[in-house]
């Protein structure tokens, strides 16, 4: 029975959803920070799931109870799949938007889609899964919306940006909010064995 999980983060916004969404379950979530755990692994993995592993594996190594890690990041088709796993140091802080719309500057219209994905692992000693999600959009020409984080501005999801959308409206469409409606489903799996 799992009454407990350690986040491999300590990201206030990724706590506060996975708490949200695994307190129907009689889960408690805490934070690496909470669990006194002190270490930050180098996430040298080459997709979203190896760098995933890694985290979820050191911590689990370190508090030796059930532990969830995700990783995350952007793919655009016209730039070969870049950023990627290389998301949160594509560019210096605040400028990763900038960086992507001046590569894609002479992209055409139809060419401009590009997906998010998350990847999160559940490890309870031998026990190791893993669930992704992703959310199909395109690129933007400009930056629109004051919301959300990272590329949120410049990625269009229907008639909107990720930076135009409240959190739930963004949580219901998102990579990972797709990522933890899997793990919910497979905890609850659990619960019941
Ligand atoms: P991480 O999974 O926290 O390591 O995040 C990787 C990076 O991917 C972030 O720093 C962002 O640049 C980008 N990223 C991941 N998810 C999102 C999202 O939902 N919106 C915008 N950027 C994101």
């Amino acid at each position: 029975m799992i009454n407990k999980l350690v986040m491999a983060t300590n990201n206030k916004n990724k706590l506060r959803e996975a708490r949200e969404i695994l307190a129907p379950l009689g889960i408690e979530v805490i934070s690496q920070q909470e669990a006194g755990v002190d270490i930050e692994p180098v996430e040298d993995g080459v997709t979203f799931e190896e760098n995933a592993v890694i985290k979820a594996k050191a911590i689990y190594n370190a508090v030796k109870v059930p532990v969830i890690a995700d990783d995350s990041g952007l793919c655009v088709d016209a730039l070969d799949g870049r950023p990627a796993v290389y998301s949160a140091r594509y560019a210096p802080k605040g400028q990763e938007c900038e960086k992507i719309l001046d590569e894609m500057k002479n992209v055409p219209d139809d060419k401009r889609t590009a997906y998010f994905e998350c990847c999160i692992v559940y490890i309870n000693g031998e026990d190791i899964h893993s669930m992704s999600g992703r959310c199909y959009g395109t690129i933007t020409r400009e930056k629109r919306g004051m919301d959300g984080f990272g590329y949120d501005p410049i990625f269009l999801y229907g008639n909107k940006t990720l930076a135009e959308m409240s959190p739930d409206e963004k949580n219901k469409i998102s990579h990972r909010g797709e990522a933890m409606k899997k793990l919910y489903e497979y905890l609850e799996k659990k619960k019941g064995e």
